[in-house]
């Protein structure tokens, strides 16, 4: 049962979006935008008039139908459609490529897709040979961070948002204090189908984002990164359980005391689109403002330690991947290294 905090925070009111042409002249993508959360921010994003809105979703299909939507709602803003699947290094990479060619520089970037894996499924993995909740909702959010920074970096005033939970201060953090205290790759544990649990998965998940966060504020000091936590809503997320299956019932069970607390998907997005006007940087926003990040595990000496070896393994791993992408960062000297 999760605590008392987030049945009260699922009432607490929340501030109000911007309104009008706020983002006239801006260019902005928005990563999972064709369901839940991602649409409704479409939507509101669209309202906020920017110069060019790019829809990034797996499915063109999908995100012709969310376009669709988008324009029935603001028939002036112009939109696109861009294809963008995080369960592939090579689709993210392109994705980065097309945006640093066609878009003269990005001012806001929301990167929202994420999932949460079936709670009695096996390990699934990607054609990168990660496990698939890993890569979607950290190793390519990153990457995809990191390649857009350059075109980010040439806006007057570049925006990157995040979209965090409030699960991860749920998370259990032995799975990666395991690996840390031990001398092992923290990233690598993640992708072992032995330790593979898939009830956790999606919780700790958002820990792991959580501390990628923590050092890419300080890498990119002249981007205003805002890791927000929607508030738990009404969405596709939990698309995945088998409504049919017993085990699956059951795993869903405990969570039916949070149904009447729910969002709907336009407040959260609000979160979001608040984000995009934010002032400075900041690590965790809970209902609409700058908080401390609820996890207890990143407060303590282990939680530093993990974030430093984390973000170096991501950051090599990235590197790797797209040789020359960490050099937007500016690191402190005991972080120097990626490779
Ligand atoms: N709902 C909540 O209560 C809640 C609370 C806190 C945080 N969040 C976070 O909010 C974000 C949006 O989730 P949601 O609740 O709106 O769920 P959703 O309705 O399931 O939307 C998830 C979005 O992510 C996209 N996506 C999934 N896998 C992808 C991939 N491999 N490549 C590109 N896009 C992919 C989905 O595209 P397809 O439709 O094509 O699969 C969809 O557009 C997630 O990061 C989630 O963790 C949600």
């Amino acid at each position: 049962m999760p605590p008392l905090d987030f049945f009260i925070s699922q009432w607490t009111p929340l501030p109000t979006a911007p309104m009008g042409p706020v983002l006239k002249g801006k260019t902005v993508v928005l990563t999972g935008a064709n369901s839940g959360i991602g649409l409704a921010a479409a939507h509101q994003l669209a309202a906020l008039e920017p110069d060019m809105l790019i829809l990034a979703c797996r499915n063109i299909k999908t995100g012709d139908a969310a376009l669709a939507s988008v324009l029935k709602q603001s028939p002036n803003v112009n939109a696109a459609v861009w294809e963008l699947d995080l369960a592939s290094f090579e689709s993210v990479k392109a994705f980065a490529i097309r945006a640093n060619d066609e878009l003269d520089r990005v001012d806001l970037a929301i990167l929202n897709a994420g999932i949460s894996p079936n709670r009695t499924a096996p390990m699934k993995a990607t054609g990168d040979g990660h496990e698939v909740t890993h890569q979607v909702n950290v190793l390519a959010t990153t990457l995809l961070a990191l390649l857009l920074t350059p075109a980010l970096q040439r806006s007057a005033a570049p925006h990157l948002v995040i979209t965090s939970s409030e699960v991860h201060g749920w998370a259990d953090s032995s799975p990666i204090a395991a690996p840390l205290h031990a001398g092992r790759s923290i990233l690598a544990d993640f992708d072992e189908v032995a330790l593979y649990n898939s009830q956790e998965r999606y919780f700790v998940s958002k820990l792991l984002l959580q501390l990628v966060v923590r050092r890419l504020i300080p890498a990119l000091p002249r981007v205003v990164i805002t890791s927000v936590n929607p508030g738990m809503c009404l969405t596709n997320l939990m698309r995945d359980v088998n409504l049919s299956s017993l085990a699956d019932l059951l795993e869903v069970l405990p969570f039916a005391p949070m149904m009447p607390f729910m969002r709907g998907a336009g407040r959260g997005a609000a979160m979001l689109v608040l984000a995009a006007i934010a002032e400075e940087s900041a690590e965790y926003w809970h209902v609409g403002v700058a908080s401390a990040a609820p996890s207890v595990f990143m407060a303590t000496m282990s939680g530093m330690r993990a974030c430093d070896q984390y973000f170096a393994e991501v950051c090599a791993l990235c590197e790797k991947l797209a040789p020359g992408c960490t050099e937007v960062l500016e690191l402190p000297r005991s972080l120097g290294s990626v490779s």
